[in-house]
């Protein structure tokens, strides 16, 4: 048997083409959805995605502004930035681009940001608002994720869900997304005992560990979703993902590749954060 591929390219460019009327409409009423992105250090892959998103955002027509601090930068002068970007009505969304540099605090950095404008959902507000199936900014990968099995109608009820990894960035969140959506949901991390008697019982299988080609064909129920989050770069300067596509494809039933699976699914959902708080500023 081997897997249907679940495209995230082709979804991201049905969305965006969705987003970018959106952004026009709002546009043409005098709001056009701006977001602000502020990198601070010269970390190679960081800058990668910033420039990403930028193009991102102005193929779909929003705005971007850019704010770039060298390394050893000052995280008041940052701090001061957010603070006029918060006070901005022109600015909708605004991201701090992570990891910052090891002498930033970086709860305190996330939480200078309006949660109005949070774009991210890392504030620790939008977490709590999250969890509690408040409406909240919901953050991007793992909101991403959400859209790629909707959109080949997955059934999440009752489900048994495996997520591997715990970040705050994806694992956590992914959680409670899937927990949401009525799955039964597992969290294995490094500390886990047995990880493959838990991912073979997984009829979703979420691999968000950063490890290179790690979860294999072996660990994974026949027809399962297998859905990779991971983005590594190997020695011959390819991308892989966290799972080992040749064999996983072999058992599972639905599969994301990586390049263009869940990478592409996260730039458009964050496109989607920014409109979605254009409008609700021009309301
Ligand atoms: N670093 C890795 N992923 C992300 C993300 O989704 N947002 C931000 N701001 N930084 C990241």
């Amino acid at each position: 048997m081997t897997a249907r591929i679940l495209d995230g390219n082709a979804l991201s460019a049905k969305l965006r083409g969705e987003l970018a009327e959106k952004a026009a409409a709002l546009t043409a009423r005098g709001t056009q959805p701006c977001l602000a992105v502020i990198l601070v250090g010269g970390d190679p892959a960081s800058a990668v995605y910033v420039r990403n998103k930028v193009a991102g955002c102005e193929k779909a027509g929003i705005k971007s502004l850019k704010f770039e601090y060298p390394q050893d930068a000052s995280p008041a002068d940052v701090l001061g930035k957010i603070a006029e970007l918060n006070a901005d009505p022109a600015v909708h969304g605004i991201l701090v681009q992570l990891p910052l540099p090891k002498h930033f605090d970086e709860k305190s950095v996330l939480e200078a940001i309006s949660i109005q404008k949070d774009v991210d959902g890392f504030h620790a507000e939008n977490v709590g608002r999250l969890s509690q199936g408040q409406e909240a900014f919901v953050p991007c990968t793992p909101n991403g994720v959400m859209e790629m099995l909707k959109s080949e109608n997955v059934s999440l009820r009752g489900a048994e869900a495996v997520v591997i990894g715990r970040s705050n960035i994806v694992g956590k969140p992914m959680a409670m997304l899937l927990t949401a959506a009525g799955a039964t949901v597992t969290v294995c991390h490094s500390g886990t005992r047995d990880l493959n008697f838990h991912t073979r019982r997984a009829d979703i299988l979420v691999a968000a560990i950063g490890k290179p080609k790690f979860v294999t064909g072996d660990m994974v129920m026949p027809g399962a979703v297998v859905i990779d989050v991971g983005i590594n770069r190997l020695p011959d300067g390819k991308l892989c993902g966290d799972v080992d596509f040749e064999s996983a494809k072999e058992v599972a039933g639905l599969i994301t590749p990586v390049p263009g699976g869940v990478g592409p699914m996260t730039i458009t959902m964050l496109l989607a954060n920014t409109v979605e708080s254009a409008q609700r500023s021009a309301q």
